[in-house]
């Protein structure tokens, strides 16, 4: 098995309880990124004064998963600044979000398939898959799209199950074959 961290940033725990659940299911280490002013309007300002150096050295690791949320159809500026501060140490990443927005509109404006684009455009052969959690998926039908339900639902050890446990699973088979 290669050497995994998982490296994230939450802002409302959906994104800390899906990172701390993969790197239990994975044994490996996790590290939250700190950003140095963490105010969240002025992220969406583009307002930000980067992130504290990591404890662990991402260059000892074979592979990074990344983990965050998507705000506004971006990649989030705790993230960029990730990916920007230890592009050459990182060797191979993996992205992972616990979003608002569902597969069926990934590529609107607000989508995450759009950030995974972006991820994968800026590290090249260095990102080998984006993998997408929406909310919608632990919300009951009529449920999954709306705004205003996964804006107020967090995940947890209650609502993690069904659709949601089936995705992660798939993930986590994924990320053993890549590791092999
Ligand atoms: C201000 C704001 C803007 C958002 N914009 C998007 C978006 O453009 N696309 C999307 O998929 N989700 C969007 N979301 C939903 C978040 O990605 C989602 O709630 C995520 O789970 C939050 O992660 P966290 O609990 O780890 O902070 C937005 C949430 C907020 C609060």
């Amino acid at each position: 098995m290669k050497k995994i961290i998982v490296v994230y940033y939450s802002n409302k725990g959906s994104n800390r309880y899906l990172a701390a659940k993969i790197s239990k299911s994975l044994s490996c280490e996790i590290e939250e990124i700190k950003p140095r002013l963490n105010i969240f309007i002025l992220f969406l300002m583009n307002i930000h004064l980067g992130i504290r150096p990591l404890k662990h050295r991402i260059e000892d690791y074979d592979l990074v998963i990344l983990c965050g949320p998507i705000w506004m159809g971006k990649l989030i500026p705790p993230l960029r600044r990730f990916i920007a501060n230890y592009f050459n140490d990182i060797n191979k990443l993996i992205f992972v979000t616990c979003c608002g927005s569902t597969d069926a509109k990934k590529d609107e404006k607000f989508g995450h398939g759009l950030v995974f684009r972006e991820v994968a455009n800026i590290l090249k052969d260095k990102c080998l898959i984006c993998q997408s959690f929406p909310v919608g998926l632990v919300l009951p039908d009529g449920k999954k799209e709306d705004a205003d339900a996964f804006m107020k639902t967090h995940l947890n050890d209650e609502n993690f199950k069904g659709e949601i446990q089936e995705r992660f699973d798939i993930f986590l088979k994924t990320v053993h074959e890549i590791c092999r």
